[in-house]
């Protein structure tokens, strides 16, 4: 049966989730990539890293996590005594897919003098694998604490770690995975629309081929290209990443121009995640007042992961000696 059969006719969404949330001492997270009207009901709305660590912090018993599931994932390894919920299952990520781990922990083996680098965009069981996990606001503050003749395995985002790799002039060993939505933005596409606005200037994520990246103005992760959207000169913005983050632009200038890049030729919706896309109000009321799908980690698993993660926490507000920095990856 669907979701949408199993809810009570005639009801009004926003006011029972709401309802719900204070029944539950609920905290509803929310990720820029998700509807309009999940952003306005969320408690919380961020990036990777300012939702792990609200995910980290709460005092809430249920976290309803509107975003993905390696997300979700996240907050239930920091905070594993908490309920977390992701209103639906499916919602994945092309980058966590291409990066299955028996083929990254085969990688590592072959690589022995190499630490694992690892965007937060992956499973459970890479960040297991893995020696310290980055989300694209904290990768430069992080790889700038790696000793500079430390070898490092940059996975599964082969455009953030190309672009790591580009500004810092370090070479890393890049796992092959892209996220099927920046890598569909077309540079013609972008190149007409600078033609149509002349001297907006172009905010871009890194998750963005570097045809995309060398035309921005302004290159980081979503929090970033939102600060960059508050305090520019001009009237227009043009938008390299997921389009949905558009509502907190407008929201917060509400008299500027922000126009997000189209993928493909501009005839489809292939800029919008499909998988952030799959979360919905009813799926999220559902969630709510079943308090499920329930995230569900081994906790062996879950501590072995935990370590990646930690240190990410740590070293992204610079709270760690250079000295600490050995491997913490699964052996
Ligand atoms: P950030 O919000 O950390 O920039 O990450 C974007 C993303 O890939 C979400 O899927
Ligand atoms: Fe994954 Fe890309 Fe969607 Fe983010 S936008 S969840 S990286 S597929």
């Amino acid at each position: 049966m669907s979701v949408e059969t199993r809810l009570p006719t005639g009801v009004d969404l926003a006011s029972e989730i709401d309802r719900l949330r204070k029944e539950r001492n609920a905290i509803i997270l929310g990720h820029y990539y998700q509807r309009p009207e999940i952003q306005d009901i969320a408690d919380f709305v961020g990036d990777s890293l300012e939702l792990s660590r609200k995910a980290a912090e709460t005092d809430a018993e249920v976290i309803a996590f509107c975003g993905v599931k390696f997300m979700a994932d996240t907050a239930k390894i920091l905070s594993p005594d908490k309920i977390v919920v992701l209103p639906d299952m499916d919602a994945g990520c092309s980058l966590e897919d291409s990066c299955p781990p028996d083929k990254f922990r085969a990688f590592r083996e072959a690589h022995p003098d190499h630490i694992a680098l690892t965007y937060i965009n992956c499973s459970t069981e890479v960040k297991a694998l893995s020696d310290i996990i980055v989300t694209s606001s904290s990768a430069e503050t992080i790889l700038s604490q790696i000793p500079p003749e430390q070898k490092i395995i940059f996975g599964p985002d082969r455009h953030l770690g190309g672009y790591l790799s580009r500004k810092f002039g370090r070479e890393m060993l890049l796992w092959p995975g892209v996220c099927i939505v920046h890598e569909a933005f077309s540079e013609t596409a972008l190149l007409k629309l600078k033609a149509q606005h002349p001297g907006a200037p172009v905010a871009a994520h890194p998750e963005c081929p570097p045809a995309i990246i060398d035309h921005a103005d302004y290159v980081g992760s979503t929090s970033g290209i939102l600060q960059f959207a508050k305090t520019f000169e001009g009237d227009t913005l043009i938008v390299a990443t997921e389009p949905h983050i558009i509502h907190q632009m407008e929201r917060a200038m509400p008299g500027k121009r922000f126009i997000g890049t189209p993928g493909g030729d501009g005839n489809c919706n292939c800029n919008i995640c499909p998988y952030m896309a799959l979360n919905t109000m009813e799926k999220l009321y559902v969630a709510l007042r079943d308090l499920s799908p329930r995230i569900e980690i081994e906790e062996g698993l879950r501590v072995r992961a935990k370590r990646s993660l930690d240190r990410m926490l740590e070293m992204a507000s610079g709270t760690i000696g250079r000295g600490d920095l050995g491997p913490v990856g699964e052996d």
